[in-house]
C-alpha cells in the first residue's frame, strides 16, 4: 500500500472519489485502521471526550496531543496522520507556530484548527515553514460555550454564505484541506464546489471529497445518544476490522452518509 499524501487527496478529488477518515488515538487502532484502507488518520481533541471521560474537548492540553500523535506515528500507518491543535494552542502566533511544530515532529503531516477566517494569518505563516493546515469549520466542538450547545451551523442564507465565503478565504491563504462539521448537506454541497482543496465532511452530507467520523461512534461505543450523522457500522459487521472496512466502502461508494444522516 502506498503512503497517502496530500497530493494523493488532491488527486481523489479531482476524480470525484471520495476518500474515509477516522479518528485514531493509539497505535493498534492506526494500525488496525490504516490496513483497512482508510486514508486519513486524525488525532482529535475529542480524545478528551472518548478517552479521558471529559464533557467536552477544552481540558485537553498539547502534552496529550503529542503524546497520542507520537502512539499514532509509531503504528507506521500508510494513512496520513492530522493531528488536533488543541483549545487555546494558538491563542497568539507564536504559541502556534511553536505547537504547529511540535505536533509536526511527533509525527503529523498535518495539522487540524478549529475556527474560520480569522485563522488566515496563521495558515499563511504555517503554510510558509511547509506545514499544511486543515481548517475546521462549521460546528467547532471548542466554541461549544459561544454556541451554547452543539448545534447545526449554516441554517441560514447569511450564515451559510459567510462560511463559504471564510472557506473561500482560508483556501487562499493556503490552507490544504477544510474539515466542515454540522452543517446542512447543502452548504456542504455549495463549499465544496466553492473552492478547489479537499473538503472533509462529518454531518455535512454526501456531496463532499471525504467523510470523518470519531472511530468510538462509529463503532457504537459512545455511551450517550449518537449524533444524527452517526452510523454504527459494527453492528452490521461483527468485527472492528470488517466495521473499518464496510465504512471505507460506503464513503468510496457515497452510500455513507445517507439522508436520514444529514441536515
Ligand atoms: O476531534 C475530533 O475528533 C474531530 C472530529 C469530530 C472531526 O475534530
Amino acid at each position: 500500500m502506498t503512503r497517502i499524501t496530500i497530493a494523493a487527496l488532491r488527486a481523489r478529488r479531482e476524480t470525484n472519489t471520495p476518500f474515509s477518515c477516522l479518528t485514531a488515538y493509539d497505535a493498534t487502532f492506526a494500525r488496525i485502521a490504516s490496513d483497512a484502507g482508510i486514508e486519513v488518520l486524525l488525532v482529535g481533541d475529542s480524545l478528551g471526550m472518548v478517552l479521558q471521560g471529559h464533557p467536552s474537548t477544552l481540558q485537553v492540553t498539547m502534552d496529550d496531543m503529542a503524546y497520542h500523535t507520537a502512539c499514532v506515528t509509531r503504528a507506521g500507518v500508510h494513512s496520513l496522520i492530522m493531528a488536533d491543535m488543541p483549545f487555546m494552542s494558538n491563542a497568539c502566533m507564536s504559541a502556534l507556530l511553536e505547537n504547529a511544530g511540535r505536533l509536526m515532529r511527533a509525527g503529523a503531516h498535518m495539522v487540524k484548527l478549529e475556527g474560520e477566517a480569522w485563522l488566515a494569518e496563521g495558515v499563511r505563516e504555517l503554510a510558509l515553514r511547509g506545514i499544511p493546515t486543515c481548517v475546521h469549520m462549521g460546528l467547532t466542538p471548542q466554541s461549544v460555550n459561544a454556541f451554547g450547545g452543539y448545534k447545526v451551523q449554516g441554517r441560514d442564507a447569511v450564515q451559510a454564505e459567510r462560511i463559504i465565503k471564510e472557506a473561500q478565504q482560508l483556501a487562499d491563504a493556503g490552507a490544504a484541506v477544510i474539515l466542515l462539521e454540522c452543517v446542512p448537506a447543502q452548504l456542504g454541497r455549495a463549499v465544496r464546489n466553492a473552492i478547489d482543496i479537499p473538503v472533509i465532511g462529518i454531518g455535512a452530507g454526501p456531496d463532499v471529497d471525504g467523510q470523518i467520523l470519531v472511530m468510538h461512534d462509529m463503532l457504537g461505543a459512545n455511551v450517550s445518544r449518537p449524533p444524527r450523522f452517526v452510523k454504527d457500522f459494527l453492528k452490521e459487521t461483527g468485527t472492528i476490522e470488517s466495521a473499518f472496512k464496510a465504512y471505507r466502502e460506503a464513503v468510496a461508494q457515497r452510500s455513507f452518509p445517507a439522508s436520514e444522516h444529514c441536515f
